[in-house]
């Protein structure tokens, strides 16, 4: 893929995030602020979705994770959830060929399990057709809680034991990681959140001990190229020294 916006970027590639995650909040103020039912934020929240994407892939950032759709988002209204779903479905099949011509893996984090079943079916497409990319791995968090997945890690640790597999002395903080949906994943290195709220929202609890994170008040309909360009760059400006003093 031609990588322009990278040589334009003004970013050091030796300093790239290897794994960015994006908390995508504001669709909903979005379209209020403009009369708007909410869904029509979450249209105009795919494009961004597809900007970032492109945007990650030509910067040849390894990994982006995006919270598409939380545990607590089951409790929005039952029309709101189903706009979701099928945002969500369109979103794949239109993006397919372009994932495809493009390297990009799809893989999921979350309850999969409690997509409608026409969710799993578009989802279990795109993850066969894209299993064998290799130039970027796009997740999308879907039903996902960071708290279910430390506590559903924690079951399969607990049985392991009760099998005899592993001693409780061998759960290490490295070993214990292999149970989360991220097992063979790198932690992210940046977290991004838009429409200003400084929270984590049960997103990755475990995996952003070390990340470094970046709100922004723009709301995510509103989230350009430039912007993501420019946090790139506070990023690398950044010293992540993980508890350690500076050199
Ligand atoms: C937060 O805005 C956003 C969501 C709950 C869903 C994010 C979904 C998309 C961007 C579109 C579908 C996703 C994909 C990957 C195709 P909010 O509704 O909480 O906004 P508010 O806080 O302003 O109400």
């Amino acid at each position: 893929m031609k990588s322009e916006v990278a040589e334009n970027s003004g970013l050091d590639p030796s300093k790239r995030p290897c794994h960015v995650a994006v908390i995508m909040d504001g669709n909903g103020r979005w379209a209020k602020k403009r009369l708007l039912n909410r869904v029509k934020g979450h249209e105009r929240g795919v494009e961004t979705v597809r900007m970032v994407v492109r945007t990650s892939r030509e910067l040849g950032i390894r990994h982006l994770t995006l919270y598409a759709f939380s545990t607590e988002n089951w409790q929005r209204p039952k029309s709101e959830i189903s706009a979701l779903m099928t945002l969500l479905r369109r979103f794949l099949v239109s993006e397919t060929p372009e994932m495809q011509e493009n390297g990009i893996r799809l893989n999921t984090i979350g309850e999969i399990d409690r997509l409608p079943g026409e969710v799993r079916q578009t989802l279990d497409q795109t993850l066969e057709a894209t299993r064998e990319n290799e130039d970027m791995c796009l997740t999308l968090a879907l039903s996902y809680g960071g708290r279910a997945e430390i506590a559903g890690a924690v079951r399969a640790a607990a049985a392991a034991v009760k099998e005899g597999k592993i001693e409780p002395g061998d759960i290490t903080e490295k070993s214990f990681s292999k149970y989360l949906y991220t097992a063979d994943m790198p932690d992210p290195e940046l977290l991004i959140r838009t429409s200003g709220e400084f929270r984590i929202s049960n997103f990755m609890l475990w995996q952003l001990a070390y990340t470094e994170i970046f709100v922004t008040p723009t709301l995510w309909p509103d989230f350009t190229r430039e912007e993501y360009i420019d946090i790139l760059k506070n990023f690398q400006d950044r010293e992540r020294r993980f508890g350690r003093i500076s050199s």
